[in-house]
C-alpha cells in the first residue's frame, strides 16, 4: 500500500505525522519535500545511535513514477509531500492507495481545506477516477471534545472522508523526533497510543 500524507497547505503536521507511522509500521519514507524535514530527521536518528529509517529521495518527477508505477502492492511505503501545489505531488496523490490528510480544528484552516478539496476534485475529473483523502484531526487540544464545525465541514465536501483517530497537541511528538525516534518507541504514553491506534485504522483500510 502507497500511504501519502498530503495537504496544500504548510505546517499541519504531515512531516510529523509520516515519521511517527513510518517508525510505528517499519516502513521506508519517500521524501518529496524540498525541505527534507525527514531527511534531517533521520540524520538526527543516526548521530543518536539508532538504525536509520530508509528515505528515498527520488531526483526527477520521472524517477518517482518510475518508482512508485514498480512498487511491489504487498508493501508499504510512506510519501511525505510538501506543502503546496505541485505536479509532482498530484502524482503522489494519483498513484496513492491511501491520502492522509492533517487538518488543524481551527476556524481559520477552513480555507486552506477547501483549497486542498479543489485541487483533489479537480485531479479527480481530470484523471476520470475518484481520489479521496481521508482527514485526520491534528493538533488538537487535549482537553477538546468537539469538533463539530469542522467534522460537519468535511462531511460536506464529497471527495473527503474524515477518520475515526485523532491525534492530540502533545510534546512527545516533536521531543521523540529531537533525538530521531518515533512515540511507538517509547515505552508507554499518549502520544504513542493515539499513533497506534492511528496504524490500526490504516492497515483497517488495507483489508
Ligand atoms: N500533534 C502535534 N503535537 C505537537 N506538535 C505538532 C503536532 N503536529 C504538528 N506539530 C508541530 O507543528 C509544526 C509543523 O509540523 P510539520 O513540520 O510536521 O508540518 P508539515 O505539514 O510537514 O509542514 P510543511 O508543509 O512545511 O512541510 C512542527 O513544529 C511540529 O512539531
Ligand atoms: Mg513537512
Amino acid at each position: 500500500m502507497i500511504i501519502t500524507v498530503a495537504h496544500s497547505k504548510g505546517g499541519v503536521g504531515k512531516s510529523l505525522l509520516a515519521w511517527h507511522i513510518a517508525i510505528g509500521m517499519k516502513i521506508p519514507i519517500v521524501d518529496l519535500d524540498f525541505q527534507k524535514t525527514l531527511v534531517y530527521t533521520n540524520n538526527l536518528r543516526k548521530i543518536n545511535g539508532h538504525k536509520e529509517l530508509k528515505i528515498i529521495q527520488p531526483e526527477t518527477p520521472e524517477l518517482f513514477i518510475e518508482l512508485m508505477d514498480s512498487w511491489d502492492e504487498d508493501k508499504n511505503i510512506i510519501i511525505d509531500v510538501g506543502g503546496f501545489d505541485s505536479n509532482l505531488n498530484r502524482a503522489a496523490l494519483y498513484i496513492s492507495d491511501l491520502i492522509i490528510t492533517p487538518a488543524v480544528d481551527r476556524v481559520t484552516e477552513m480555507a486552506g481545506l477547501h483549497k486542498f478539496h479543489n485541487i483533489i476534485l479537480e485531479l479527480s475529473e481530470k484523471m476520470d477516477t475518484k481520489i479521496t483523502a481521508n482527514v485526520l484531526l491534528n493538533d488538537v487540544s487535549p482537553s477538546a471534545k468537539d469538533f463539530s464545525i469542522i467534522e460537519e465541514m468535511v462531511e460536506s465536501l464529497e471527495y473527503f472522508e474524515l477518520m475515526e483517530s485523532k491525534i492530540s497537541h502533545r510534546a512527545d511528538f516533536y521531543k521523540t523526533m529531537e533525538e530521531g525516534k518515533g512515540v511507538t518507541e517509547l515505552k508507554d504514553g499518549k502520544a504513542r497510543k493515539e499513533i497506534k491506534k492511528l496504524i490500526k485504522e490504516i492497515k483497517k483500510r488495507d483489508q
